[in-house]
C-alpha cells in the first residue's frame, strides 16, 4: 500500500502549461474585464454564442475544416458533453439507432440511457470503424447517426487515413445518416489529416472542444452545423433548455484567445509538452503491448486475453497509481478488451510520470508472471 497521494493517470487531461497559459489567460481575462461592461455580460445568456464569439469559433474550426465555415453555422457550447446532449437529443432521439465505435467515449453509453437511444457497436482495426462493419450495419440498422472520432480515439488512439475518412463520409450519403464528429483530441499532432466532416460538410456536425488542448476545465467546445437553419433547428430557439450555452466568461476568453493567437500559443505549448512525455516514456513503453501516437494523451496497453485489466489496475491503484481500464468504454454484447488506459498529461511532472509508469511496469511484470 503507497502512503503518497495518489498519481492520476485515469484521466486525458493535457498537460499544465502555466509559463505560457497563465499570462495568457490572465490577458485575455483582462481585456475582456476592460472592453466589457461586466453586469452587461454576465447579465444576459450567451444563446448560441454572440457574432465575435460565431467568428473566432469559425476561425478555430476551420484551422481543421480547411475553408473558415460561415460564423452562423457555428455554435458556442459549455463544453462537448453538452453538444452531445442536444445532438443526440435532437438528431437520433428514443429508439433509433446512433452508430458507434465498438470500443465509445463512456458519455455516450451514458446518455443512450438517458435519452433511450440504441448505441450500435461497429469493429474497429487500426484506422478506427471498419467501413464493410458500418455498412453492414447500416444495412441491418438505418442508423440516424454516427458519433466517432477520427483522430486519437478515445481509447484506443486509432487515428484514420484519408481513405477511410473518405469511405465513412461515402457511406453517410449513401445511407443518409448523420455524422457526429468529435475531434477533441485532433489539435495535438504536429499535423493532421482534414476531419470527415471535411468531405460530408452537408450532414456533418463538427465539434471541436478545447478540453484537451487548451485546458480541462475551460467548458467551451465549438461546434459547426451542417447549415445555418439546422444549427437554430437544433440548438435555438424552440429547443427550451440552456443548459448547453456556455458562461459568458468562458465564451467571451476563449474568444479573445483565438482573436490574439493566444489559443495557438497554448496548443503549441501543450504539443510541445507532450513531444516531451512520449520520448521520456518511448524506451519504458517497450515491456508493453502498449498502443500510443504522437499527440497522444495516453496510452492503450493490451493485456494477454486471459488477464483482467480491472484486477490489475485495482493492483496499481494499491502502489498509488490510478489507471483506467477498457470497462466503461464496452457496448452491450461486445467482449471487454482486457486493456489499461494510462493518461500521461495530467502528472504534474516529468519525475511523477516516470515514478507513475514504473509502478505500472513493476505491477504489469508481477502480474504476467504470476498468471503464467
Ligand atoms: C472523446 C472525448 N470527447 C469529449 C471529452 C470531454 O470534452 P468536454 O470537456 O468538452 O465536455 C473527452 C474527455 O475526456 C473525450 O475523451
Amino acid at each position: 500500500m503507497s502512503t503518497r497521494p495518489l498519481i492520476e493517470m485515469s484521466r486525458t487531461h493535457p498537460p499544465l502549461v502555466p509559463d505560457v497559459f497563465d499570462p495568457e489567460y490572465r490577458e485575455a481575462l483582462a481585456n475582456v474585464m476592460a472592453r466589457f461592461t461586466p453586469s452587461e455580460m454576465i447579465g444576459a445568456h450567451r444563446w448560441m454564442g454572440t457574432d465575435a464569439d460565431r467568428a473566432a469559433g469559425a476561425i478555430f474550426t476551420g484551422q481543421r475544416l480547411g475553408v473558415v465555415p460561415e460564423p452562423g453555422r457555428v455554435v458556442v457550447t459549455n463544453g462537448t458533453q453538452s453538444a452531445f446532449n442536444m445532438l443526440l437529443g435532437g438528431l437520433v432521439g428514443r429508439d433509433n439507432v446512433l452508430a458507434v465505435e465498438c470500443l465509445t467515449y463512456p458519455p455516450i453509453l451514458v446518455l443512450a440511457r438517458r435519452l433511450g437511444f440504441i448505441p450500435k457497436g461497429v469493429e474497429m482495426d487500426e484506422e478506427g470503424i471498419i467501413p464493410e462493419a458500418l455498412e453492414e450495419l447500416c444495412r441491418s440498422h438505418s442508423p440516424k447517426a454516427l458519433y466517432l472520432l477520427s483522430t486519437l480515439q478515445n481509447p484506443t488512439t486509432a487515428t484514420m487515413s484519408t481513405t477511410r475518412r473518405m469511405a465513412i463520409a461515402d457511406l453517410a450519403r449513401r445511407y443518409d445518416f448523420q455524422i457526429i464528429e468529435d475531434d477533441i483530441y485532433s489539435l495535438l499532432p504536429e499535423s493532421n489529416l482534414p476531419p470527415i466532416s471535411a468531405y460530408a460538410p452537408e450532414r456533418s456536425w463538427y465539434l471541436l472542444g478545447v478540453a484537451k488542448s487548451i485546458a480541462a476545465g475551460f467548458k467551451v467546445a465549438y461546434v459547426v452545423a451542417p447549415s445555418v437553419r439546422l444549427a437554430e433547428q437544433q440548438f435555438w430557439p424552440g429547443v427550451r433548455a440552456t443548459f448547453w450555452m456556455a458562461a459568458p466568461i468562458s465564451a467571451a476568453v476563449s474568444t479573445q484567445l483565438i482573436d490574439t493567437g493566444g489559443a495557438e500559443r497554448i496548443v503549441a505549448a501543450v504539443r510541445h509538452e507532450m513531444r516531451a512525455r512520449h520520448s521520456l516514456l518511448e524506451p519504458k513503453l517497450k515491456s508493453f503491448d502498449a498502443v500510443t501516437r504522437e499527440g497522444a494523451l495516453h496510452v492503450w496497453i493490451r493485456l494477454p486475453k486471459a488477464l483482467c485489466g480491472k484486477e490489475l489496475a485495482d493492483l496499481i491503484r494499491l502502489r498509488g497509481v490510478s489507471v483506467g481500464t477498457g470497462d466503461p468504454y464496452t457496448l452491450p454484447g461486445f467482449v471487454t478488451p482486457q486493456a489499461l488506459r494510462i493518461g500521461i498529461g495530467h502528472a504534474k511532472s516529468h519525475a511523477e510520470l516516470i515514478e507513475a509508469v514504473e509502478v505500472v511496469a513493476e505491477c504489469h511484470d508481477h502480474f504476467l508472471r504470476t498468471a503464467a
